[in-house]
């Protein structure tokens, strides 16, 4: 079974049996600024993935990916996809996204510090 370590706001260990794996986290809005066929990552159950070079060999097309270009599309991705696709395309996956409440709280203590 994973576990999964919290190292900072921006980066969590997740430790499986001969398996450790950096994953790194990313805001809403660091995924938004990527939205464009040239440049694209989707949000998938709170996973981030850059298609930007899987965009020609989905075989759903590049059309509809426009649509969802640095959103959330967990929605859409299960409307139309295998129960199995997601896991087998996790090279896709470049980290995950942060709570927004781990954000706030380190914002806070930095305030106080400064
Ligand atoms: C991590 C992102 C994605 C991956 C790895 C991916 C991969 C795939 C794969 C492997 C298929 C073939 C069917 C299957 O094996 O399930 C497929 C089909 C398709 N995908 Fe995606 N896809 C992604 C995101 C999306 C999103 C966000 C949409 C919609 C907004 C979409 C729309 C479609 C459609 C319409 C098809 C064709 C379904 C059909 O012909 O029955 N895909 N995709």
């Amino acid at each position: 079974m994973a576990t999964t370590t919290q190292l900072s706001d921006e980066t969590s260990l997740q430790t499986e049996p001969n398996e450790i794996t950096l994953i790194k986290r990313f805001s809403p809005k660091e995924v938004a600024e990527h939205n464009s066929l040239e440049d694209i990552w989707i949000i998938v159950d709170g996973g981030v993935y850059d298609l930007t070079k899987f965009l020609s060999e989905h075989p759903g097309g590049k059309k509809i990916l426009q649509g969802v270009a640095g959103k959330d599309a967990s929605k859409k991705f299960h409307k139309y996809h295998r129960k199995t696709t997601l896991a087998e395309y996790n090279r896709l996956r470049i980290g995950d996204l942060g709570s927004g409440k781990k954000k706030a709280i380190f914002f806070g203590l930095k305030l106080g510090n400064s």
